[in-house]
């Protein structure tokens, strides 16, 4: 939706993958869905470093609702674990520098049960939600069909244009009829949402992870030309930080996330996040290949039959991201391999990884990376000599 929102994609925080819809907060106040848990969000945001590079939402999931709406049919939030309201949460965020998201679903009830906005709910919601402050919506498609999504999906968008409120919105409404076109129109998707659930929801584990990065790169021509400035396809949350990867598979979520212009929306404990899961999520280099300008979303570029894959990635001033990827399970490979046979033009180039830069690579020239099993190596890469309008560019990669 290009009106001026979302012009590389969002960063931030989510509560669903990692606290889901726990709302017992008698026997588990640090972790259930309630105004508390959002307020800390906020904090740590600010506090541990993650506002500065860019991560600014923090965003409500389900289970934040009362069960009835109120008595002029509004949505309203559960009065126990919200007791200072919605709009109130806002103004805590917007204090801190930070963005608001919250959830609805196009749908008579949310995925877990809580109200629907049926299609005659679509603008007094997307009015209560501008008047709180909300600058985010995750607009889920549990509990309705397709025709109902066909009218309800373009029908929010229209309403949330009307409030005057620049809110960013992001529609689920791919992964409910398959991700795929015919069934998903995407230049429908472009004109109405700053970014779309494609795909299943990410679990904690490297499997999920796995079979995430393979639906989006088999499918990847048609889905790769739809992402751009304003409109961005959704593999859904970081989970960097939980229980369920290594440190090699979260680091190869992080390179893979940035390839494909990913929203970059962790959704983990930020209270007690490790040094390694943090270094990781606030990889300046991986952020900034991520939230390259010109937005345009990478490939995969090569299979091999040894199960190292290559990933690309145009950046501006004609830089380049690689990610070589192993799916294997052994030990270290050594790949073999030379920028030509990456189908880089003939020249020298000057190579960012690891913290160091080397010079003077000559496409032709054969060279070894070193990759360890489910674990990647990522690369930002230039021409030489350097541009000179490039150099403070490719110095804001470089600051990792
Ligand atoms: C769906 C969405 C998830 C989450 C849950 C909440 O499954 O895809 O991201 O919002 O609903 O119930």
């Amino acid at each position: 939706l290009d009106n001026g929102l979302l012009k590389t994609p969002p960063m931030g925080w989510m509560a669903w993958e990692r606290f889901r819809c726990d709302i017992d907060c008698k026997d588990d106040p640090e972790n259930c869905i309630r105004e508390e848990l959002f307020r800390d969000m906020a904090n740590r945001l600010v506090e541990d470093g993650w506002k500065e590079l860019g991560y600014e939402y923090v965003i409500i999931d389900d289970c934040w609702m009362s069960m009835q709406r109120d008595n002029q049919g509004r949505l309203q939030p559960d009065a126990s674990r919200f007791p200072g309201g919605i709009a109130k949460l806002a103004e805590y965020v917007h204090d801190r520098g930070l963005k608001l998201g919250i959830y609805a679903d196009m749908g008579t009830q949310t995925c877990m049960g809580f109200p629907g906005t049926t299609l005659d709910k679509i603008e007094i919601d997307a009015q209560t939600f501008a008047s709180w402050g909300v600058d985010y919506l995750k607009f889920d498609g549990c509990n309705s069909n397709p025709v109902e999504q066909m009218l309800g999906y373009p029908l929010m968008s229209k309403a949330l244009n009307a409030t005057g409120r620049p809110i960013a919105y992001s529609c689920s409404w791919p992964a409910y009829v398959g991700g795929l076109p015919p069934n998903v129109n995407y230049s429908l998707l472009a004109d109405i949402c700053h970014l779309w659930r494609n795909y299943n929801d990410i679990q904690d584990s490297w499997d999920s992870v796995q079979n995430i990065i393979e639906w989006f790169s088999q499918n990847q021509d048609e889905l790769q030309p739809t992402a751009g400035p304003g409109r961005w396809n959704d593999p859904d949350m970081l989970i960097i930080g939980n229980f369920g990867l290594s440190l090699e598979q979260a680091r190869s979520q992080m390179a893979l996330w940035a390839i494909m212009a990913a929203p970059l929306i962790m959704s983990n404990n930020l209270r007690n996040l490790d040094n390694s899961a943090r270094a990781i999520l606030q990889n300046k280099a991986a952020i900034g290949i991520n939230q390259d300008p010109m937005g345009i979303q990478g490939r995969r570029l090569l299979q091999e039959t040894s199960h190292i894959e290559v990933y690309w990635r145009p950046l501006s001033y004609s830089a380049s991201a690689l990610v070589f990827l192993s799916r294997r399970t052994d030990m270290p490979f050594l790949y073999h391999t030379s920028l030509a046979k990456l189908h880089y033009d003939a020249g020298n180039y000057e190579v960012f990884f690891t913290g160091k830069t080397v010079a003077g690579l000559n496409a032709s020239t054969e060279f070894t990376v070193s990759i360890n099993p489910s674990g990647v190596v990522m690369w930002y890469i230039y021409p030489e000599p350097s541009k000179q309008t490039d150099t403070l560019d490719h110095q804001h990669y470089k600051a990792s």
